[in-house]
């Protein structure tokens, strides 16, 4: 579990990416941020389309960001919604987060608290690398 000090700073983070959410059809801004074990922090937010299917999650955006930097050690992921009670991250990124965040902490962060979960208490009984014979790399 990451120290409270970490949680709050992670969570900031989370909070100004939001501010940068591209989320004109939805007006549903989600920030995320994402800890790696070297200590650098990645930020997303979610970017809508009008041809909505092409919209991505912010989570998957700051996951991405992390991994294209070379970073594929995540401690930790925390996300913002716009509401007062933590958003729960979409099936799709939880899949994600299996893939590239197994070991991950995922705080999920509104004005009344935080809820504070595993990627595998999200996402239980995964379809991952090991159904493919394979062991993850990284
Ligand atoms: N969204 C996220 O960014 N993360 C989630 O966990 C749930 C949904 C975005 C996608 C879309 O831009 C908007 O929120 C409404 O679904």
């Amino acid at each position: 579990m990451l120290p409270n000090e970490s949680v709050e700073k992670l969570v900031a983070a989370a909070r100004a990416a939001r501010e940068r959410a591209y989320a004109p059809y939805s007006n549903f801004p989600v920030g995320a941020a994402v800890l790696c074990a070297d200590g650098r922090v990645f930020e997303g937010c979610n970017i809508e389309n009008a041809s909505f299917g092409l919209t991505i999650c912010a989570e998957r955006v700051a996951l991405f960001n992390a991994v294209a930097a070379g970073c594929l050690e995540i401690e930790a992921l925390a996300i913002v919604g716009p509401g007062a009670d933590p958003l729960s991250p979409c099936g799709a990124c939880r899949q994600v987060m299996v893939e590239l965040s197994p070991d991950a902490e995922v705080i999920m962060a509104g004005d009344a608290g935080v809820r504070r979960r595993s990627v595998r208490q999200l996402m239980p009984e995964a379809f991952a690398a090991e159904e493919l014979g394979r062991t993850r790399p990284g």
